[in-house]
């Protein structure tokens, strides 16, 4: 990716509308909040939210929390049954991550929930981090600021250590105060913590009266970036019900054709349909449309999507991991990769 000329700007006013100006315009702004600083994008918009991935050097889409003001703007993103909202009302503004039903109609795109149909919520309690989700009036994904890989940041130091270059503007409010991650919950059904974090279990457990499951994987548990425990476990992943074909280079009668830069194959005219992830060969753009044109190629009822090659760099490899999940046998309903009983699909790996 070309090299942007990061600016860093102190919290103030001023650089609350300048974050509102980038994140209109599709650009990164890493801003803090009480937990950790994060890298944010506009939750609607896919190619800002790819371009957050890129910056990331994400190796896969790994679904991100969606931030918000306040409960009302969750409550437009998400369904919220009974424990939900008294989580949200006791916990709310703070350092707590509640994993909800995707509203049917949910303006925050797939990319960013990684075509799960649950979504990441949170409304964190900072007044740098508060002011620009005000300001901005929409929901806005922050992963921690970090890439990669590597640890989270507290400061808009680390931030600049890890992405400069890599993202338009970085607010600097000082050290985060809790420099520990959100706690995560589920509540998809029943209340599973997925991730241990800056609200202690114990903390969860009093208020609620009683114990919760917990659902961790063990890289998770060692406070790295995780595997996404949940998606395998709670919701079924977004797959087409079409056989995919991926590297492919020829297009058999009937089939629909997931088309990637200028050049088709010679018998592209056998597909039913055609979609281009990117027609210049982008791999920003090629994430941004792919969860989109996967449905609605399997929405047009063929029974096989070839796809073109997709190069294997760059956001090329999340692509590809993605494709790779949705192109594997099917587990026969009813069982999973760990065969307990279920009719979910195993997970993907960050
Ligand atoms: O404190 C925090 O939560 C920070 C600050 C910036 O808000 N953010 C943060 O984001 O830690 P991130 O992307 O580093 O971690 C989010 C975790 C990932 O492990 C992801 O798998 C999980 O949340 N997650 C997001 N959406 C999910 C979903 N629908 N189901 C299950 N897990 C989900
Ligand atoms: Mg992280």
């Amino acid at each position: 990716m070309p090299a942007l000329a990061t600016i860093i700007a102190q919290a103030s006013p001023g650089a609350v509308q300048q974050a509102k100006s980038t994140l209109s315009a599709g650009g990164l702004v890493a801003f803090p909040t009480e937990t950790v600083y994060g890298l944010g994008a506009d939750a609607t918009n896919d190619s800002a939210v790819a371009k957050l991935y890129a910056a990331k050097q994400r190796p896969s889409f790994n679904p991100l929390i969606a931030h918000v003001a306040d409960l009302a703007a969750a409550c437009r993103l998400a369904q919220f049954d009974a424990e939900a909202l008294e989580l949200a009302e006791a916990f709310w503004p703070g350092p707590l991550t509640l994993v909800l039903p995707k509203l049917h109609g949910c303006p925050v795109g797939q990319l960013a929930t990684a075509g799960l149909d649950t979504i990441a919520v949170r409304v964190p309690n900072h007044p740098v981090a508060r002011e620009i989700l005000a300001a901005f009036g929409k929901p806005v994904v922050a992963p921690s600021a970090n890439r990669s890989g590597r640890v989270s940041p507290t400061s808009a130091q680390h931030v600049q250590a890890d992405l400069a270059g890599r993202i338009a503007l970085i607010v600097d409010g000082g050290a985060s105060p809790l420099g520990l991650e959100s706690t995560i919950l589920a509540c998809v059904g029943r209340t599973t913590l997925l991730r241990p974090g800056a609200i202690s279990r114990a903390t969860v457990e009093r208020f609620l009266g009683r114990e919760i499951d917990i659902a961790m994987a063990a890289d998770a548990a060692a406070g790295g970036e995780g595997r996404p425990v949940a998606p395998g476990m709670l919701a079924s992943h977004y797959a087409p019900r079409a056989a995919l074909r991926m590297n492919a280079v020829t297009v058999a009668p009937g089939e629909a054709l997931l088309a990637f830069g200028p050049t088709l194959p010679h018998d592209a005219g056998n597909a039913l349909t055609i979609l281009n992830l990117s027609g210049h060969g982008e791999l920003v753009e090629a994430a941004a449309n792919l969860f989109n044109y996967l449905r609605l190629l399997d929405g047009s009822g063929v029974s096989s999507i070839a796809v073109m090659p997709i190069p294997d760099e760059e956001l090329g490899e999340a692509i590809n991991d993605r494709l790779r999940h949705a192109a594997a046998p099917r587990h026969p309903r009813g069982s999973t990769a760990h065969g307990e009983p279920s009719t979910l699909r195993p997970g993907i790996t960050a």
